[in-house]
Parts: structure tokens; sequence; C-alpha cells
């Protein structure tokens, strides 16, 4: 069953500057959720990013003053911050929209799901009427199942373009470039791997054997750091100690992704990153929505990359992660129906 993804190796994502601007134009971004303990570091970084023209920040509580705060960093981008009430105005001629607003988890992901279900879909249905266009870049957890609802919401308005929606997983790609350098003693733009699936523990699913030192980790080293890459976010989590989850490696990873984008939406050839997408690669099993290594280009998804050769080992995480990401997926979607 698996031995049709694995036809074609993949190419390896560029290991290129964090934020690369080869490509002249620049775009208009909003950050949905910008004043809690993503959205603040994100807001910065994008703001640092010189493909970001203008930046809209938007929150329940907090986005006007985190923009004035953000603005007066010395680069080119104008900076506005919103109030509650202000969601369509913020999302005025967006081209890219970025999601970190909900409740981070204490326990489980998916107990998030009762809570951010509905801030999700409450803004998909903001950005279909205001910014129907717009890329949308799901941070909200559960993604696995967050994603589907932001798709869902999106196509019941009529304006769902699977080419347009990522679910960003690239923490999980940033955690498993570190932690394999920790491991061989290198750097992490030498370690770079390719992580598919989803975005919670058994979907996290990292390709060590695509990656010239990660086939050299076996046995107990092995299973450790696989362990260690599906689970970081507990890591996290449980050192914060009550006091939330991943946010500042989450930023980095954000506008890592979004930078990708940008750059793929500006023409740049070439740039390559696992997302959570609508994806044909195992639709026949029911699961239409899988990170893989994707080309990203002018309008977005240019190209979904098949999973690649797997090791024995890779093929039975693959086959524990198709399970678990149906269920989440089906859940997403039963939210909206
Ligand atoms: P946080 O509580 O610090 O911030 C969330 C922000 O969302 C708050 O400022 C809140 O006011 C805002 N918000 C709530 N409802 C909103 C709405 N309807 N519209 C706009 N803003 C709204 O949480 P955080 O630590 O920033 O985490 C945010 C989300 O990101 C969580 O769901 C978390 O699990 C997820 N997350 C995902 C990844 C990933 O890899 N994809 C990594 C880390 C965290
Ligand atoms: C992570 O991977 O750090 C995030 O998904 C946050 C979490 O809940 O672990």
């Amino acid at each position: 069953m698996l031995s049709r993804v694995t036809a074609r190796a993949l190419s390896a994502p560029s290991a290129a500057r964090f934020f690369s601007a080869s490509a002249a134009h620049q775009t208009k971004v909003a950050v949905l959720g910008a004043g809690g303990g993503i959205g603040q570091p994100l807001s910065l970084l994008l703001k640092s990013d010189p493909l970001v023209t203008s930046l809209s920040l938007y929150d329940i509580r907090g986005a006007p003053g985190v923009a004035a705060d953000v603005s007066h960093v010395d680069t080119a981008s104008e900076v506005k911050g919103y109030a509650a009430d202000q969601l369509d105005q913020a999302l005025e001629g967006v081209k890219v929209v970025v999601i970190p607003a909900g409740v981070p988890r204490k326990m489980t992901r998916d107990d998030l799901f009762n809570t951010n279900a509905s801030i999700v879909r409450d803004l998909a249905a903001a950005v279909a009427r205001v910014a129907p266009e717009a890329h949308v870049l799901v941070i909200s957890n559960p993604v696995n199942s967050t994603v589907p609802i932001v798709a869902a919401t999106l196509e019941k308005a009529g304006v769902f373009n699977p080419r347009h929606l990522f679910g960003i997983t690239t923490l999980d790609v940033v955690r498993a470039a570190r932690f394999l350098a920790g491991v061989t003693g290198s750097t992490p733009d030498k370690t770079v791997v390719p992580v598919i699936g989803g975005h919670s523990g058994a979907t996290i699913v990292p390709l060590l054997s695509q990656t010239p030192l990660g086939k050299g980790v076996t046995g107990e080293a092995y299973k450790a750091l696989v362990n260690r890459i599906q689970f970081g976010g507990d890591e996290v989590v449980k050192a914060k100690d009550g006091a939330g989850s991943a946010t500042l490696s989450m930023a980095y990873a954000g506008a890592k992704f979004t930078n990708s984008l940008l750059r793929g939406l500006n023409g740049e050839k070439g740039v390559v990153t696992p997302t959570f997408v609508k994806s044909p690669l195992f639709a026949d099993q029911g699961i239409d929505f899988f990170s893989t290594n994707v080309e990203l280009g002018l309008d977005g998804v240019e190209k979904i990359h098949p999973v690649g050769p797997l090791s024995a080992e890779e093929e039975a995480l693959l086959a524990a992660c198709l399970p678990e990401l149906k269920k989440n997926i089906e859940k997403g979607k039963a939210f909206v129906a």
C-alpha cells in the first residue's frame, strides 16, 4: 500500500538564510491572534522580513498595543493594530493571513479542540468574506483538525482554493534539524530532515533515512530521537509548568514558513518545505490532508512531493500515523458539517 508513494526521492529543502529577499515584490500580511505568546514575537519577526510591506495585527485583546510597539522597529513595513470589533478592517487587502489565535494546551493538543475549533472557523469565515484570495497559514492547534475546519469553512463560502491553505508543521522540521544536529555533533543546516504526516505525537513522522547524517542514527539512539521530535511540544509544555506551550520557537518557525511562502509568491524557484495541505497522497484512504515536502510558487502550492523512500522503521511510523490523522481530520470536518 505504501510503496506507491515511495517511488521518488525527495528533493531536500534548501538551507536558505532565515529571511531571504531575493525577489522584488512585497506583501501585506495579517496576524490573527497577534497579542498572544506566539503572536507577539511572530509579529516582531514579520516586521523584520523585507518581503512584508505591511503588517495588520488583530486580536480580541491587545493588538493595537503590540502594533504600536512593533511599529517603531526601523524596517520599511507599515504596521497597524486592530481591536476586537475590527476583524474585517484588519483583513482588507491582505495577501497572507497567519493564524496563531486560540488557547495553548495543558494536556493533549486534542483537548484544545472545543475552544479553538470555533475560533478558527469564525476567523476563516471572515477571511472568506473579506480576503477570499488570501493564503491562510494555520498555527492554532490541533492543526490536524483546524486545517480541515478552515478548508470546510472556505468551501462552504465557495472560496476554498487548496493551493492557498497551509497547516504550519515547520516547528517539527525545526526541531528535527536541531535535535539531529545535537545527536551527531553537526549543525542544523547540515541536518535538515523532512517531517511528514501531521502535527501531534504519532502523526509526526520524521524521515531521518532521507538525511545523510540521519541515516547513521540507529537502535536506541534512533528511537529516542524520533520520540523527542514527535513529543518536542511536551518538553516545552512541561518546562513551562502550566504557563503554556512553545511560543518563541513557534514564532521563529511561523516567520520562517511565511518567508518561504512569500519567496514562492514572488517567483523564487525551488522553495520546498514540508507543510500540511490538501493532498492526494493518501486521499484513497480517506486522508485528504497530509504534510510532505511542498514546492511553493506564484500561486501557493505548486507541487506536492511524494513521501519518498522509507526505511522499515519509517514504514511502521507512517502506519501508526495514518489512522490517528484520519480521526483528527474527520473530527474537524464533522465540526463544520
Ligand atoms: P496565547 O493564549 O498566548 O495566545 C493566543 C491569542 O489568541 C491570545 O492573545 C488571544 O486573545 C487570541 N485570541 C483568542 N481568540 C481569538 C479570536 N477569536 N480572534 C483573534 N484572536 C484571538 O496562545 P499561544 O501560546 O500563542 O498559542 C496559540 C495557538 O498556537 C495554540 O492553539 C497553540 O496550541 C498553537 N501552537 C501551534 C504550534 C504549531 O506548531 N502549529 C506551536 C505552538 C503553539
Ligand atoms: C508544539 O509542538 O510545541 C505545539 O504544537 C504546542 C503544543 O501544544 O505542544
